[in-house]
């Protein structure tokens, strides 16, 4: 049974979340601090972006669909926090400044960013067309890369401190059968994250990564939900015999940006329960990519 060792005995798991609404940190700690999210309209950057409000900050969500950047408002409305909602495709560098300078025409400064915002579908290497491969690439690293230059710049000009968070996979590091094109693109932004650290420690700007776990949430694309119906029971499948839950980011989020987190930089904080580590010298059979997807043969 699931969940259960040989005698039976129900195995506890990892204590479960606290209820949402709790904060680790001091009520107020991101008064007066703006955080630029993108991808906050749904799932997880719509999480992350809730434990800013929560605690205090203004909120800029960026996104390219009208619908998610109105839930992402509406989520924010909920809170209190002060919220502005920019269209915007971070494939586009000229677009991600234009999201700046409308942030900051409306009030907004932000000394937060939060690289969330990501494309992926399943799909074996060996379908995979050369537009699919660098649409990926082009939002998940080029993306990541082209918002941290933009508000890099604007406070490396203005001497003024920030602070980065990039959202990361644990693929990064495996190797990511059936999603080669987001692995890649995954591992850039881990070594991304180290490379600026470095660079733009001395400016006072720290850049950090966060690794989120399985966090399944209502907003994942049909084909993500889809990947995922195909495994049976994902809380058993995972040591901490539970998945995460998207809130379980945010905080983590909330404290790489705090007052508390200000000399750790260039780090990479893995949140998913040790689901990463989890291989041993005797794996589940091995069942490929296209047959774990319901694909025939290959044909050229
Ligand atoms: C194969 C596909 C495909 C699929 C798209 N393509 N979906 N190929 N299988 N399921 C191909 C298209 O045919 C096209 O190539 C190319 O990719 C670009 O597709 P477009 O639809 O034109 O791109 P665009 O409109 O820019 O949309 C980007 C997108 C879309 C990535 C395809 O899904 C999207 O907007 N996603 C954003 C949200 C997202 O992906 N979230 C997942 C994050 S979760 P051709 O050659 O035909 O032109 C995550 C980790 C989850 O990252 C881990 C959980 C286990
Ligand atoms: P999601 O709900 O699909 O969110 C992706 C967001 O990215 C969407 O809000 C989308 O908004 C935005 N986006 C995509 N392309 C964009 C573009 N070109 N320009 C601007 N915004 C764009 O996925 P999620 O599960 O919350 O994932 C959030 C992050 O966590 C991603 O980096 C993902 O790789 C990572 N992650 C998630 C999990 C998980 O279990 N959920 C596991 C590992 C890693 P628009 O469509 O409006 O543009």
């Amino acid at each position: 049974m699931p969940g259960t060792d040989n005698s039976g005995n129900q195995l506890p798991g990892l204590p479960a979340a606290p209820p949402p609404g709790a904060s680790a940190l001091p009520t107020g700690t991101f008064d007066g601090v703006d955080v630029f999210v993108t991808g906050a309209g749904t799932g997880l950057g719509k999480a992350i972006a809730a434990e800013f409000a929560r605690l205090g900050a203004g909120i800029v969500i960026a996104s390219r669909k009208p619908e998610h950047l109105e839930a992402g408002g509406e989520a924010m409305e909920e809170i209190g926090a002060r919220w502005l909602t920019v269209a915007c495709d971070i494939r586009e560098p000229d677009q991600i400044a234009a999201a700046f300078d409308a942030a900051a025409e409306a009030g907004f400064h932000p000394s937060v960013l939060v690289n969330n915002a990501a494309a992926n579908f399943p799909v074996p290497a060996e379908d995979m067309s050369p537009n699919a491969w660098r649409t990926v690439i082009d939002i998940t690293l080029n993306g990541t890369y082209f918002c941290s230059r933009e508000f890099g710049r604007r406070h490396l000009a203005a001497g003024t401190p920030a602070s980065i968070i990039n959202i990361g996979a644990t693929y990064a590091w495996t190797g990511g059968p059936g999603f080669a094109h987001s692995a890649a693109a995954k591992a850039g932004i881990v070594n991304l994250t180290e490379s600026l650290a470095v660079e733009w420690g001395p400016y006072g700007i720290q850049v950090n990564c966060l690794v989120p776990g399985l966090m399944p949430h209502e907003d994942m694309t049909a084909d993500i939900k889809g990947n995922l119906s195909r495994t049976n029971d994902k809380d058993s499948c995972q040591p901490a015999l539970r998945v995460g839950a998207p809130r379980e980011l945010g905080w983590a989020a909330t404290f790489l940006a705090s007052p508390y987190a200000r000399f750790i930089s260039g780090h990479t904080l893995v949140v998913d329960g040790a689901n990463w580590q989890r291989r041993s010298l005797t794996n589940p059979a091995v069942v490929t990519i296209r047959d774990q997807m319901g694909k025939g043969a290959f044909t050229f």
